[in-house]
């Protein structure tokens, strides 16, 4: 992909990963046309130097190359195939790249629809958080043909750092599961921590320079561990986005006949998040779960 200003992006879905995206692509000098749902983080965009369109379908017509982080599979699907979607404003040469987190399965049959109108498409989930995305350093793993993995690798530069090939269409995707995998365990691995010190008194400023300095680190002990002892349930990640992951994990470890314990654990645990109506959250509201399981609070 030669001459980056030259090469005009799409982006659909500019939500708390999304707008940061874009805004990054933007300060590389690439020109942008941005779609969401609601219209408030558009017109931020807008100010930027964005162009705003109405559909999905005009933001394929107005790009050589359409970017989406929705949700979940169904708006995944609903902006690149539906009504006034990205398919209808699609031509030959187009290539789509859905950055959000879902199933390899849904990838592969994207893949297989628009393939056949001649547009590539590239399953490329993402990881590092909020942060990363502010930061332009997520980690990109991505799926699809390598041609086209190869002609986007500038695209993925102005988001990310560390991006990898991970082989045919889906491939991003399952990687992707198994990164949510360790990071839903991660997430209770930093809450159960964190309730066991507090219930043993010691102070949780000093239980986290010891956790987070030793072999216990992770980057959810280091980004979310402050929040819980703040009490600061803020979305980063919010939880019902992971609860959507971890119902992929588990169809897949079905799939494919695997235990997989510590992922159906926290699974169940984040329905219970759901049942509080705590889903908009942030994923380290999972430390008020506990809370109630043993009928004290971290402090
Ligand atoms: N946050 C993280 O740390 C993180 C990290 C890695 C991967 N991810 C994944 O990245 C994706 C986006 O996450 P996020 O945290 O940015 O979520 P978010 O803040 O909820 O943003 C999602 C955006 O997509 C738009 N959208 C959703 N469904 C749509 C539809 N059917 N049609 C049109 N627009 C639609 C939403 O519009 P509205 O404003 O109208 O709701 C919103 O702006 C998810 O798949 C998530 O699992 C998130």
């Amino acid at each position: 992909m030669s001459g980056k200003s030259s090469v005009r992006i799409g982006f659909i879905g500019v939500g708390i990963m999304g707008k940061q995206m874009a805004s990054n692509l933007m300060k590389k000098g690439y020109r942008l046309t941005v779609y969401n749902r609601s219209k408030k983080p558009v017109e931020e965009l807008h100010s930027l130097g964005a162009d705003a369109v109405d559909s999905p379908m005009e933001v394929a017509k107005n790009s050589d190359v359409v970017i989406d982080m929705v949700t979940d599979a169904p708006d995944v699907e609903a902006v690149l195939l539906g009504e006034k979607g990205v398919l209808e404003g699609a031509r030959p040469g187009l290539t789509v790249i859905d950055m959000s987190t879902n199933s390899p399965e849904i990838a592969r049959s994207i893949f297989s629809k628009l393939g056949n109108k001649g547009v590539d498409f590239l399953d490329a989930p993402v990881t590092g958080g909020d942060k990363g995305a502010r930061e332009g350093t997520l980690t990109i793993m991505v799926g699809g043909k390598r041609e086209a993995f190869d002609r986007c690798r500038p695209v993925f530069e102005g988001v990310g750092k560390e991006i990898v090939y991970m082989g045919d269409s889906g491939s991003g995707q399952a990687m992707k599961l198994c990164n949510q995998t360790a990071v839903a365990i991660h997430t209770l691995a930093t809450c159960e921590s964190l309730l066991l010190a507090s219930s043993a008194g010691l102070n949780l400023k000093d239980v986290l320079r010891v956790l987070t300095s030793g072999a216990a680190n992770s980057w959810n002990l280091t980004n979310l561990g402050p929040k819980v002892v703040a009490r600061d349930y803020e979305p980063g990640f919010k939880a019902a986005h992971l609860l959507k992951d971890l119902r992929y994990v588990i169809q897949l470890s079905e799939k494919n006949r695997i235990a997989l314990p510590g992922s159906s654990t926290v699974y169940q645990l984040f329905n219970s998040i759901m049942a509080e109506n705590d889903g908009e959250r942030g994923t380290q509201i999972l430390a008020k779960i506990l809370e109630k399981l043993a009928s004290r609070e971290i402090k």
